[in-house]
């Protein structure tokens, strides 16, 4: 005789309805079915879609005038159209303050390349019902993808989110991490949230350290309409950047963790919890370990690899100040021997170890790394950087530009203005510049096996289009960067108007040699579509961040063609 164990009996209530529900614990299943009294007031979303399956999320909040510190359960439903005509899936989810009441479900046994729509049931309330799409198996012809990075909520509405929303045909949304930002109030880029309305609250104003912190804040992020509408439209994949921990992390500290702040890896931790409680993805190493890089394959067309290159494995960023004497000189000697250590990295070598083997593994007609950091060689003239250090000379950058456009149009400089030209050093050493021998070994990788590469990056909270080229000038692939959505972008650091930043968008493109487009005052994002013989990126701006009220106010698409 079988015996039902309470493990055999949710064994078989799981296989059942074809799903994992990650937030159920095995005591579940002895409570009363019935759903709870709970609100959805942080929507819905979907995530890390797989071809048979995919995580469907909310957050099951204890409604004020019950339990308000119990447990909560509810129902959650899968079906062919959004009306819920055609229930294909339902089940049951528990969940309690141990996961901020927050809850995943790893639906499985799906048909690839298919939509679904989903919803939760309380006791006297639903969900909003959302929208998700499981990856193609093969033969797919085209890829579409929303592409993210650098919402900010007291710099502004995320307007980009809610653009995006609009449209109904995205295979998935990739999100290149700073979903939140660490500050308090009176931090970077809240100068106009009172302004405007989005001071932080109360219960959320100070720097975040602590997981009721952590937690707090994306609650509040969450309450934004436009990107409660963009998880609702489409399956998120993820990455963090810096921000969803600390600003400038690196392995072992970051730029705004200082020692009066606690244990780094404390903090980290608390972080790390957080995210994965309130993102729908599915954490490829377990819910407490950061190792967050992860791949997935939209049919033959595609193979998209998630990077980390901030938390994990970074070796700390050079600083271009320290190579600056009294007088303003330059010593490129030690800078240039510090910048191409060979030890240096970005990735860490467990995770350089595991691209290397899954490029080499991958056989999608286009390789995709979604990552946060620039990777194209952003270099600048020393006499320029110099001068920003110093407080910043638009006559210097004026004549260099005009100097560039003319040895462009075939006139002759002279020897002293040639060195001003060509004495050039990259003006992020915490981008991939920073870390140019790791750079140069990917390349020269991805060149050796023919694969055809695209790049993502965002971090920049400005757009950009990079030729990636390797030390030898030959082409290895293409670079598009998203804006951000609301955080200050280069216009701000350099006190530039529109006209200003447009001027200097068009002089650093004259300038760095990889460089084909950039923006440098509009806030949006990028669409990415990928067919056999090219890829299009379309970057979409929208008229302002100030007001939920926006339109859309500019496009700019750059195609790249195979030869
Ligand atoms: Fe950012």
């Amino acid at each position: 005789m079988n015996r039902i164990t309470r493990r055999n009996f949710l064994r078989a209530a799981l296989a059942a309805t074809g799903s994992v529900a990650v937030s159920t614990p095995l005591q579940a299943m002895t409570r009363p079915q019935l759903p709870s009294e709970v609100t959805f007031k942080h929507g819905v979303a979907s995530g890390d879609p797989l071809q048979d399956a995919v995580i469907l999320w909310t957050r099951a909040t204890p409604a004020a005038a019950t339990a308000p510190s119990g447990p909560t359960r509810v129902t959650w439903e899968l079906a062919a159209d959004n009306q819920f005509s055609n229930v294909l899936r339902r089940g049951e989810a528990e969940t309690d303050l141990a996961r901020d009441y927050t809850v995943k479900i790893d639906v499985q046994g799906l048909r690839p390349n298919t939509e679904y729509y989903y919803r939760f049931v309380g006791a006297s309330e639903q969900s909003p019902v959302g929208r998700a799409k499981t990856l193609p198996q093969a033969g797919v012809e085209q890829v579409k993808l929303a592409v993210f990075s650098c919402s900010n909520y007291p710099a502004g509405y995320f307007n980009a989110y809610q653009l995006a929303a609009t449209s109904d045909d995205w295979d998935a949304v990739l999100h290149l991490g700073d979903y939140i930002y660490e500050y308090g109030s009176g931090g970077y880029a809240t100068e106009r949230a009172a302004e405007i309305g989005r001071a932080l609250p109360e219960d959320s104003n100070g720097e975040l350290y602590t997981l009721a912190d952590y937690r707090k804040r994306y609650a509040l992020y969450r309450t934004d309409a436009g990107l409660q509408a963009l998880h609702a439209a489409a399956p998120f994949i993820a990455v963090w950047d810096d921000h969803e921990i600390s600003n400038d992390i690196w392995k072992a500290g970051a730029e705004n963790h200082g020692e009066d702040e606690g244990d780094f890896f404390a903090r980290r931790a608390a972080a790390v919890q957080a995210y994965y409680e309130w993102l729908p993805i599915r954490p490829p190493r377990g819910e407490r370990n950061p190792q967050i890089y992860r791949s997935f394959r939209f049919g033959d067309l595609l193979d998209l690899h998630m990077l980390d290159t901030r938390v994990i494995g970074r070796d700390q960023q050079l600083e271009f100040k320290r190579y600056l004497d009294s007088e303003g000189g330059f010593d490129s000697r030690t800078f240039g021997a510090d910048l191409t250590d060979p030890a240096r990295t970005l990735l860490g070598e467990a995770q350089r170890q595991w691209l290397q083997e899954t490029l080499t593994a991958s056989t999608g007609h286009w390789q995709l790394l979604g990552q946060q950091v620039l990777m194209g060689k952003m270099h600048l003239p020393v006499e320029m950087m110099t001068s920003f250090y110093r407080g910043g000379s638009r006559d210097t950058s004026a004549e260099l530009i005009g100097l560039k456009a003319a040895s462009l149009q075939g006139k002759l400089l002279s020897d002293s203005q040639r060195a001003r030209l060509q004495q050039v050093v990259p003006y992020n050493l915490d981008a991939w510049d920073g870390y140019a021998v790791e750079r140069e070994a990917l390349y020269a990788q991805v060149k050796a096996s023919g694969k055809n590469l695209v790049v993502v990056a965002g971090d920049t909270h400005n757009a950009w289009y990079n030729h990636l080229k390797d030390a030898k000038g030959q082409m290895v692939g293409v670079e598009f960067a998203t804006p951000s959505v609301t955080s200050p972008g280069m216009e701000t650091y350099l006190k530039m108007d529109r006209k200003a930043a447009a001027d200097m968008a068009a002089g650093m493109s004259l300038l760095i040699d990889e460089l084909q487009y950039c923006n440098l005052h509009q806030r949006g994002y990028m669409a990415l579509t990928f067919r056999r013989d090219a890829v299009q990126a379309e970057w979409k701006y929208v008229d302002n961040i100030d007001s939920p009220e926006f339109v859309e106010v500019a496009r700019h698409s750059v195609t790249h063609q195979l030869a």
